[in-house]
C-alpha cells in the first residue's frame, strides 16, 4: 500500500469494474452517516434516474484496487456531483481532493459552468472539505416521513396522466428546486413505476413499494400557486396511499421553505434528514 497518496492513481472506471467499485462503495459508506448499501442494481438504477454516465466515474487506485471513486453527472452547462468517497484506510492523504479535481477539470473541459452537490447536514467534514475546495452553502432540502391517512373532498378531483403531460407540468414546476429532482430523468425514470395523476395546475406522483410509499413528485405551476392545489393533491395522494396499503410514506429533496414546511407540518410529516445543497461556479479558474 501506497505511504502517502502520490502513489495513487486516478483515471476513469474503465469497462469490467463496475463490481469492484459497488464493493468500494460498501466499504466507503460503512461508517457514513446514514446507511447505504449499494449494489449493481441500486447504482445502475441511481445512475439513470439521475441521467448519469458510467463512463464519467473517476476511481482513485492503488494496485489493482479501488480505493475511491467520485460519481459527477453532467447535463449542458452544469454538473453535480452523485457522489464521492475514499476507503477509510486511505483518507486523509489528498485522494479525495485528487478525485474532486478531476471531476472539476472533466466537467470544465466539457463546458460545465456550475457544479453542484449535497452534503447531509452533520457530516461536517465533508462540509468542510468541500468548503476548502471552493464550494460555498447555497440552500437546503429534507427529507421527511409521514403516514397515509383517510380523507374525503380533493377540491378539483384529480385524474390519471400521461407521462408527457407530466414531463410538461414538472419542467415548470420544478425549475427553480435541487437538481437530482428537475432533471427530465428523474421525472422519466420515477414515472415509469408510479401512478400518475393530474389537475389544472399540478400533478403528483405516487408509488408503493411493499409498504413503504414515496411521493416522488408533487408540483404545482408557478401561476396556480397558493390557490390549495398541493394541498388538495396532498390530501388525495394520502388517501389513495392508504388505499394501497401502505404504512409510511416518505419524500425526498423538498424545499426548505415556508409553504413547504406548512404543508408538512398540516399532515404531520417529520423531518428526517437535512441535506445542504453548496455551488462551485468554474468560470475562469
Ligand atoms: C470526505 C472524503 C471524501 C475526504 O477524502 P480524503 O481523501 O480524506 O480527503 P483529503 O485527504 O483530500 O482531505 C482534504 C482536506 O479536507 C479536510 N478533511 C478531510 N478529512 C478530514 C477529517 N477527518 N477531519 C478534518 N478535516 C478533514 C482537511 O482540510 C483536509 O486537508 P488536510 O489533510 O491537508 O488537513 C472522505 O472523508 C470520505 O470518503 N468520507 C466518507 C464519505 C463521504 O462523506 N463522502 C462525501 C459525501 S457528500
Amino acid at each position: 500500500m501506497a505511504a502517502d497518496g502520490k502513489e495513487i492513481r486516478v483515471e476513469q472506471l474503465s469497462e469490467g469494474q463496475l463490481d469492484a467499485l459497488i464493493e468500494a462503495q460498501n466499504r466507503i459508506f460503512e461508517d457514513y452517516i446514514i446507511q447505504i448499501r449499494s449494489s449493481r442494481q441500486f447504482f445502475m438504477d441511481f445512475l439513470r434516474s439521475v441521467g448519469g454516465d458510467l463512463r464519467e466515474v473517476i476511481v482513485s487506485m492503488d494496485g489493482d484496487q479501488i480505493v475511491g471513486y467520485v460519481c459527477p453527472v453532467i447535463d449542458g452547462d452544469e454538473a453535480w456531483i452523485g457522489g464521492l468517497g475514499v476507503l477509510p484506510s486511505h483518507r486523509r492523504r489528498g485522494i479525495g481532493t485528487r478525485l474532486m479535481l478531476a471531476a472539476e477539470e472533466k466537467c470544465r473541459s466539457k463546458g460545465v459552468r456550475e457544479v453542484t452537490l449535497e452534503v447531509i447536514e452533520g457530516n461536517d467534514l465533508a462540509k468542510r472539505f468541500y468548503e476548502k475546495l471552493g464550494y460555498a452553502g447555497s440552500r437546503r432540502y429534507l427529507t421527511a416521513e409521514g403516514r397515509p391517512a383517510r380523507f374525503e373532498g380533493f377540491g378539483q378531483m384529480p385524474e390519471p396522466a400521461t407521462q408527457a403531460e407530466i414531463v410538461r407540468m414538472h419542467a415548470r414546476s420544478y425549475a427553480d428546486t435541487c437538481w437530482q429532482k428537475r432533471t427530465v430523468h428523474a421525472i422519466m425514470s420515477s414515472a415509469r413505476g408510479a401512478e400518475r395523476y393530474k389537475v389544472d395546475g399540478g400533478f403528483v406522483l405516487l408509488r408503493v413499494v411493499e409498504t413503504n410509499a414515496f411521493i416522488p413528485f408533487l408540483g404545482v405551476l408557478p401561476e396556480k400557486r397558493r390557490t390549495g392545489v398541493a394541498t388538495s393533491l396532498t390530501r388525495f395522494a394520502l388517501n389513495r396511499l392508504w388505499n394501497l396499503g401502505a404504512f409510511k410514506v416518505t419524500v425526498y429533496n423538498v424545499n426548505e421553505d415556508l409553504p413547504t414546511l406548512r404543508l408538512l407540518d398540516m399532515f404531520d410529516f417529520k423531518v428526517t434528514m437535512k441535506e445542504i445543497e453548496m455551488k462551485k461556479n468554474m468560470a475562469g479558474k
